[in-house]
């Protein structure tokens, strides 16, 4: 039996205007999803909403069957730490620290381990004892992606991770995400200005008229 991990419900918002309305969401264990749109379009309000940092106007948001908005702030930080990979548009790596110990926060705030096979893959295991400001800007963004995996979270929100890659890498990223959400039993919620990234998704949404809708 798969789990559902995430179900959004009539979720609203509005900043200066209103970006969207009434959106439905359930994401289960090993699915993945793309949310595709135009710029401004609010992607990333939307993913901020699902992964516990924007309440919205209305509506509510479940992650493993915890109505977030209604919990207490220590209970979000544990979510936050133990079951939430973010790999938002900014990757927040500490530039005087080296890669390995950049990953080492991740897996130490959790307790996990670091998966050796996973830099491997990734192609970064050579660049662990460099500083990331040393490193190449692509280099940068699969350190911040192997931070988020070594901590083993349960549902994987990443805006544009593949962003600053060329292809063939940004297929491999995708090919590492993917492989992880099915041994781990994750689920991973996409945005992606990419077609070809979006294509590898098991279901794709396009935000636009304010409205979610699959295609
Ligand atoms: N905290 C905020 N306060 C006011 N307006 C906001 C806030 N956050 C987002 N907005 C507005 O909401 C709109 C959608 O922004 P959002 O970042 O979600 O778009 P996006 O679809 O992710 O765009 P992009 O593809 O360029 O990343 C923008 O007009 C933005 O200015
Ligand atoms: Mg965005």
């Amino acid at each position: 039996m798969s789990k559902t991990l995430l179900k959004a419900t009539n979720i609203s918002q509005a900043f200066d205007y209103q970006l969207f309305s009434d959106i439905n969401l359930e994401v289960k264990q090993r699915e993945s999803i793309a949310i595709l749109g135009r710029s401004g379009s609010g992607k990333s309000t939307l993913l901020h909403i699902f992964s516990t940092f924007i309440r919205p106007d209305s509506g509510e948001v479940e992650l493993f069957d915890k109505n977030i908005y209604n919990l207490e702030e220590d209970d979000i930080e544990k979510i936050r730490r133990y079951d939430l990979g973010i790999i938002f548009q900014a990757h927040y790596l500490f530039k005087g620290m080296t890669a390995l110990e950049n990953i080492e926060i991740g897996t130490i705030l959790s307790g996990e381990k670091i998966d050796e096979q996973l830099l491997k893959r990734l192609e970064i295991d050579e660049t662990m004892h460099q500083k990331i400001g040393d490193l190449s800007g692509g280099q940068q963004q699969r350190v911040s992606i192997a931070r988020v995996l070594s901590k083993r979270p349960q549902i994987i929100f990443a805006d544009e991770p593949t962003g600053n890659l060329d292809k063939e890498t940004a297929k491999l990223v995708m090919d590492v995400i993917l492989e992880y959400i099915q041994d781990n039993d994750a689920s991973l919620i996409l945005v992606t200005h990419d077609d070809s990234m979006a294509m590898m998704c098991d279901r794709r949404y396009r935000l636009e008229n304010r409205e979610l809708s699959k295609f």
